[in-house]
């Protein structure tokens, strides 16, 4: 499969030598370069950044050849199958309508997809229509552990689902939120929100529907239709802590390590009962991602992210911003505004 790489940045091409060192089992390669080249379906056709400095840095560091500063120029005459774009969020809906509109089979995309309802409404419903396929910067969706916890909650491990927590810190909604939204629709899985509320540290105006900032989320609280509840939290520690009627599964720092406690006949207390840990030998997040993508695109996958899915991970973010603009009202989903529009802007940075 031809693959054309879209933003040549960190995410695109450059994970930082100290990041490298601080991540744990399942992380690496982390940028769509690295991972693009480690697949042996894929034939890189070309890169494209719309910074020459950039672009031509990695040229020279990777020996590509074939590059481009449009996006448009480079879609149209590399003809590719799949694009990857590690872009900042404004006009990535542009770039992924775009694409879908030229023919691509699918897109991997950095999170989050776009800056509004209305624009994840439009890139659905296109990717719908065209049958185009999409995988998402959401690694722990694809990380070894966090698949693995996933299959165990599948097979009754902790009994029914009760609650889901993130704890990804004070942290802000485009920036690093989409990840915790996604755990939660992850791990729910469902995508039937019945309502939001949340409550955010800034108290940036909104102006005509439009809110030039990124607010840190103090807590989210999702409620889904078949009662599950979902809790983003100030914690730190990069834990997702999910809890069933029997059981309850602590994922500890971005998937270092898991523990499974479960309810024993003797006690009401849940003690300890295994131990889990990364894969030394499986693909990283970011190369599971892809590898998802191209059996989702060949028809034989049913375990890639859905479109419906990335639609409910914005639904939370979009709706949790709403409910703290309005003192923390609930927020059914149908009363979301589709026409919120979050810059994702942090001083001179978009998300
Ligand atoms: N999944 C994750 O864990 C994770 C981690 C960090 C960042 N991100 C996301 O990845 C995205 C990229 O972040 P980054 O830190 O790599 O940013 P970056 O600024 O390092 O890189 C972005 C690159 O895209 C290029 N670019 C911008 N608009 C373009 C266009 N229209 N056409 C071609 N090139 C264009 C820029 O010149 C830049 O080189 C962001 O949306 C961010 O939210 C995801």
């Amino acid at each position: 499969m031809k693959v054309l790489l879209i933003g040549c940045g960190r995410m695109g091409s450059n994970t930082s030598e100290s990041l490298k060192l601080q991540l744990p089992l399942g992380w690496l390669p982390l940028d769509h370069l690295s991972a693009i080249q480690s697949e042996n379906e894929f034939e890189l056709i070309g890169i494209c950044d719309s910074n020459i400095e950039m672009l031509s840095t990695i040229a020279n560091r990777f020996n590509i050849k074939i590059l481009y500063t449009s996006y448009k120029d480079a879609i149209k005459e590399t003809k590719p199958d799949i694009i990857s774009i590690a872009t900042r969020t404004p006009g990535r809906n542009e770039i992924i309508n775009y694409a879908i509109a030229n023919g691509v089979k699918g897109i991997h995309t950095e999170k989050p997809i776009c800056n509004s309802i209305l624009q994840t409404k439009a890139i659905i419903e296109f990717a719908k229509e065209k049958a185009v396929k999409l995988s998402y910067g959401t690694y722990r969706r694809y990380h070894f552990l966090y698949k693995q916890i996933k299959e165990l909650i599948s097979n009754g491990e902790i009994g029914k689902v009760i609650e889901i927590q993130v704890h990804h810190g004070k942290s802000s909604t485009l920036w690093s939120q989409p990840h915790a939204a996604d755990l939660i629709v992850f791990f729910a899985n469902t995508v039937e929100i019945e309502y939001i509320q949340g409550s955010c540290e800034d108290s940036k105006q909104c102006i005509n529907n439009v809110l030039d900032g990124d607010p840190i989320i103090n807590f989210g609280f999702i409620k889904f239709k078949n009662g599950i509840n979902g809790l983003i939290t100030s914690s730190d520690g990069y834990d997702t802590i999910i809890s069933g009627e029997s059981g309850k599964i602590i994922i500890r720092a971005d998937g270092s390590e898991a523990f499974l406690y479960k309810k024993t006949p003797d006690s009401y207390l849940m003690k300890i009962n295994k131990v889990f840990s990364g894969k030394e030998e499986a693909l990283s997040g970011t190369q599971q991602a892809f590898k998802e993508l191209i059996l989702d695109i060949k028809g034989l996958n049913n375990n890639n992210i859905n479109l419906n899915e990335i639609f409910a991970s914005q639904q939370i973010l979009f709706g949790l911003v709403q409910s703290h603009l309005s003192e923390g009202k609930k927020v059914f989903v149908s009363e979301i505004k589709p026409d919120l529009f979050i810059t994702g802007r942090t001083g001179l940075n978009f998300a």
